[in-house]
């Protein structure tokens, strides 16, 4: 019986320029440094909370650059095989498959690991000879090692805040990296990716970047998880589409942040204030 996968990763071909770019309003100089990192072969790691905008900068510059893009989400029961490929067992014999890392190694791909962290060590470790001058994949079980392809690039990405403690990563694997630094926009920048991702208003996208500078105030009193651009999005789209703004805000932006009755309450006396 053949071996399933176990690696999540998606194939965007956004890099060969058929479609629009992928919208991304810069923060800073990003957009340079990455292209310098990718001309000069090195591996970047994006680092900043959870739906800040790093897997959209991805996609921008894949298409900037016009490399297909490969992305794996990776979690903790992500082995090197599900990177690297494994042999399949079929009914006429054995057939080797390679895993998505080896295609984007092959391909000359961007190749983008997510949350890398929650990956476990004995799996990040193959990143490392891709990572130095040798930009090579080694495969343990056919022999071979690959050489990258011009193009290939590995990119990382982690959320910092998330976890530490319990999961880092280790020094060696992080000296291999130009980091990138991401945050959550300033207000009217973070109002103004609102509106054009989902067409509402700039006074609705405004009062939503306002109620979010709120709510993330409310990290001190226990909300784990500040409410992200990717949750104002979200419910920028509801806004746009018809439901009223409040109960948008109550589903989409309010409710997925917790279940704590009090922080939920007080979530949603700062929606009314708002949103009157
Ligand atoms: N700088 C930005 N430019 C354009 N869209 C952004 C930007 N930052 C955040 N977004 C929006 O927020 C959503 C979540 O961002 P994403 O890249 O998925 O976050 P992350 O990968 O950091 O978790 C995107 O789908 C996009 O709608
Ligand atoms: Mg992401």
């Amino acid at each position: 019986m053949a071996e399933q996968s176990n690696a999540v990763a998606r194939l965007d071909r956004r890099g060969d320029h058929h479609q629009a770019p992928p919208y991304y309003l810069p923060a800073a100089d990003e957009v340079a440094l990455f292209e310098q990192c990718h001309h000069n072969k090195l591996a970047v790691m994006l680092k900043g909370p959870t739906g800040c905008g790093k897997t959209r900068f991805v996609e921008h510059m894949a298409w900037r650059l016009r490399r297909p893009l490969i992305t794996i989400s990776c979690h903790d029961d992500l082995s090197a095989s599900d990177l690297i490929g494994r042999f399949l067992i079929r009914h006429d014999g054995t057939v080797w498959q390679d895993g998505p890392l080896t295609t984007a190694v092959r391909s000359g791909a961007i190749c983008y690991l997510d949350e890398v962290v929650e990956a476990r060590q004995d799996t990040i470790v193959v990143l490392h000879p891709l990572t130095d001058y040798r930009r090579q994949l080694p495969i343990d079980k056919t022999g071979e090692i690959i050489d990258a392809a011009p193009g290939f690039q590995l990119v990382v990405s982690y959320n910092p805040g998330y976890q530490r403690m319990l999961k880092d990563l280790k020094p060696s694997t992080r000296q291999r990296f130009v980091a990138l630094d991401f945050d959550f926009p300033p207000p009217d920048r973070e109002a103004q990716i609102v509106a054009q991702e989902s067409g509402v208003p700039d006074t609705t996208a405004r009062a939503l970047v306002e109620l979010a500078h709120k709510l993330r105030a409310l990290r001190d009193r226990g909300l784990a998880e500040a409410p992200s651009t990717r949750l104002l999005v979200a419910t920028a789209h509801l806004a746009a589409r018809g439901i009223p703004v409040k109960r948008a805000c109550q589903v989409a932006l309010v409710s997925p942040l917790s279940d704590d009755a009090s922080l939920l309450a007080a979530m949603n006396d700062l929606v009314e204030l708002t949103f009157p």
